[in-house]
């Protein structure tokens, strides 16, 4: 499932009437980075839990005939191919989160859809990997499979400081790359950090999840934080596992405006077409502002 139900508040003015998700990072939006990813980690049933102003989302991966007759029309083969390509496999299902009540309670509108099967879940406004391209869902899923886990979380090394941004786990034993977790934080000050691994974005769950989404209580902001269910698991001593994200699989966060311009800036630097012209641009850009500010 792909929650898209945030209201975007720090990247306003940008997102007022559309969805951050939406928002483009080099020639797509954001969220069709994050369906690609699952699509070629062999994940074709997607829940979107979406909320007020997302419909954009739906419209965007939905069929538009009078688009498609147009460029037809006009011999654009090679945009028809861009529109149909990269998330042709995947069967798309939508509801509603009807209050802002945090991602735990966004998990939880997936109840019905998961029934008794595992679910991964993949946050809309995180990508993996340049152009999307990592693997790192298919070794979660393994190690469910294999430590017969209750959960795994995607993690990422994060500097010290930064940790107040993010749910950060402790580890049973450090310096691995895939190990067991102990305890979680969400978004802790450095002091009170136990480790600088954060949560990133990617989840396999147990349904077991959904009963301990239950007993959480509303934080400060009245949100149910996941972090809080996943403590529960690891307090009731189900298996909690983390999966740290590798070197190709860096993680893209499209939450305030410096990632996302530097997501933006690294993606378009990438792109096939219009990547050297774009690095062009900026080294003349980049000139000129050393000569002004010289
Ligand atoms: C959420 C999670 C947090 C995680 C983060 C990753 O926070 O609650 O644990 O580290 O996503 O992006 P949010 O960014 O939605 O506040």
């Amino acid at each position: 499932m792909v929650p898209v139900a945030g209201l975007g508040t720090r990247l306003l003015p940008a997102t007022k009437s559309q969805p951050k998700e939406m928002l483009p990072v080099g020639r797509k939006p954001i969220v069709q980075y994050v369906v690609e990813e699952l699509v070629r980690n062999g994940i074709e049933q997607i829940l979107f839990v979406t909320g007020r102003s997302k419909t954009s989302i739906e419209n965007h991966f939905d069929d538009d005939p009078e688009l498609i007759r147009a460029l037809e029309a006009a011999g654009k083969k090679d945009l028809l191919e861009e529109l149909s390509g990269g998330s042709g496999a995947a069967h798309f299902f939508y509801t509603r989160q009807r209050q802002q009540r945090g991602l735990g309670d966004a998990i939880l509108c997936a109840e019905n859809f998961a029934g008794e099967e595992p679910f991964l879940v993949a946050l809309g406004d995180s990508i993996i990997g340049l152009n999307a391209n990592s693997r790192a869902v298919s070794s979660m899923a393994q190690v469910f499979e294999s430590r017969r886990a209750s959960c795994v979380i995607a993690v990422e090394e994060v500097p010290r400081e930064e940790t107040r941004h993010y749910g950060i786990v402790q580890p049973d034993s450090p310096g691995e790359d895939v190990f067991r977790v102990v305890n979680l934080v969400e978004k802790p000050p450095p002091e009170k950090a136990p480790s600088s691994l954060a949560i990133a974005g990617r989840y396999v769950f147990s349904p077991l999840i959904f009963d301990m989404i239950r007993r959480v209580k509303p934080d400060r902001r009245g949100e149910i934080q996941v972090t809080d269910a996943i403590q529960l698991l690891c307090d009731e001593g189900k298996r909690v596992m983390a999966v740290k994200l590798g070197p190709g699989e860096k993680r893209y966060d499209i939450g305030n405006f410096p990632s996302y311009f530097e997501t933006f800036a690294e993606f378009a630097l990438a792109d096939p077409h219009y990547g050297e012209g774009f690095r062009r641009v900026l080294e003349r850009l980049l000139a000129k502002a050393e000569c002004q500010a010289g």
